[in-house]
């Protein structure tokens, strides 16, 4: 690797990233069922119906796994809790194991010096909110209230950094409207009230924490770089509408307390009552804002009622889940978010990596691909904060292979390589190329 932890600025951060339903194992501990779980059990939405009951069994292994973060020598562990877990219901009673658990947890991460950064949902919805309507239903703000204030009442006080929600466009957008995703609905009406819900209940969600007293609180958005496949208008404003329903509907909206006329076109007709005056909510000031950033895509529009695009497949070499690999796109993203969002605000680059059909040859796992993936962006994130872009730290995703939603357990985006029958961790290439660079 070129990368070298010296040629950024003091301070800055480096960690790596997972999720809850993607590693702790959801049978342990008395977590209720998730609409992953429904979703997972319905034909044809995930690859071989796997499901996260096992996982990484990481909720019986967090001690291993987090020595291999400490042994690497990150800063900061970015993971998060399941809603599921601590309220097996959604709402109600608490499990006691799950906010153990979490506490348990919390504190190993002090104990090796490892900061805990923690998002509040990546996506594990109890069944029984999702039998309400989930995302559709304007109580969900509430109800997302309430889980934010029992399990940060019990942790809290600990915690580096917080975020309500981890990519709102992939838990409304991808979810309601492209259904690839739990609860897997395909409706345009379903769609506008999930984007404008999981806003309404991020901003729930600070409004609570900061009531509790709890500090540098941010929010983690995905973001697409969207470009036209041709020089004609039509794709340039096919492109236009990707770039308004990815990426500028959910900064617009917590940043700029609006959402983009180019969006607002295809879906104010859908959003619910009233979605004007939530904005006060919405826009609860923040500490930080992380960016989760994979890939670029290539637009034209298609015949069809709204946002009429399709997707073209790209020039550029392609990870494991077919995503062309564009380093460029993270710097303009950061400087695009600081320049027209963000201001001063901190800046983290929250997700960054790729997935490679990684195998064990002789006790040993080679993944130079990840290796030139990690450093060409590592590189990107440098030359913007050389420039004086706020960017304040990068987590990786992910520590390890793990539950990769509708790709089931075959794409592998870990530093750290599991082996799903025996459940053993073997760091890879690329932990061990980052390990060396973080200590240069
Ligand atoms: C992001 C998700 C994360 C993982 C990566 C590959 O969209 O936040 O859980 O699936 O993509």
């Amino acid at each position: 690797m070129q990368f070298a932890r010296s040629a950024f600025p003091d301070g800055f951060l480096f960690g790596a990233s997972t999720s809850s339903y993607q590693i702790e194992g959801h049978s342990f501990g008395g977590a209720g069922l998730t609409h992953w779980d429904t979703f997972a059990a319905t034909a044809g939405n995930v690859v071989r119906a796997e499901h996260g009951a096992i996982a990484c069994d990481h909720y019986h292994r967090y001690e291993e796994d987090l020595d291999l973060l400490a042994a690497a020598g990150f800063d900061a562990y970015r993971f998060s809790t399941s809603w599921a877990r601590v309220l097996p219901e959604g709402r109600g009673t608490p499990n006691p194991e799950g906010l153990d658990f979490y506490d348990r947890l919390t504190d190993a991460m002090l104990e090796r010096g490892l900061k805990p950064c923690c998002t509040l949902y990546h996506w594990e919805l109890p069944a029984g909110l999702n039998d309400l309507g989930g995302w559709r239903n304007r109580d969900i703000a509430e109800w997302f209230a309430d889980y934010t204030e029992i399990i940060m009442g019990r942790i809290g006080d600990r915690m580096f950094s917080v975020a309500p929600i981890n990519e709102p466009w992939c838990v409304s957008w991808l979810a309601h409207f492209l259904g690839l995703q739990a609860p897997g609905i395909r409706d345009i009406r379903a769609a506008a009230r999930a984007m404008h819900h999981v806003l309404l209940a991020h901003g729930r969600a600070i409004e609570v924490m900061r009531s509790l007293g709890i500090g540098n609180l941010g929010g983690v958005f995905n973001l697409e770089w969207a470009e036209p496949a041709d020089d004609s208008d039509e794709a340039r404003a096919a492109a236009a509408r990707y770039d308004g329903i990815y990426n500028r509907f959910f900064l617009g909206g917590v940043f700029k307390g609006a959402y983009p006329d180019v969006v607002l076109e295809g879906l104010e007709p859908h959003l619910p009552a009233g979605w004007q005056d939530d904005f006060a909510t919405i826009q609860a000031p923040l500490d930080w804002c992380g960016l989760n950033y994979y890939t670029r895509k290539l637009l034209t529009p298609s015949e069809g009622p709204w946002p009429g695009l399709d997707e073209v497949e790209g020039p550029l070499p392609k990870t494991q889940m077919e995503w062309e690999i564009y380093p460029e796109g993270l710097a303009k993203f950061l400087r695009r978010t600081a320049a027209e969002y963000t201001g001063d605000l901190p800046l983290y680059i929250t997700e960054n990596g790729m997935a490679s059909a990684d195998r064990v040859t002789e006790g040993a796992v080679d993944d130079p691909d990840r290796i030139a993936y990690l450093d060409a962006h590592l590189e990107e994130v440098r030359k913007a904060a050389a420039d004086g872009v706020p960017v304040r730290g990068y987590f990786a995703w992910s520590l390890m292979d793990n539950y990769e939603w509708a790709r089931g357990y075959d794409m592998r985006f870990g530093l750290v390589h599991v082996d799903f029958e025996s459940l053993q961790r073997r760091p890879k290439a690329s932990y061990h190329a980052l390990k060396e660079a973080l200590a240069r």
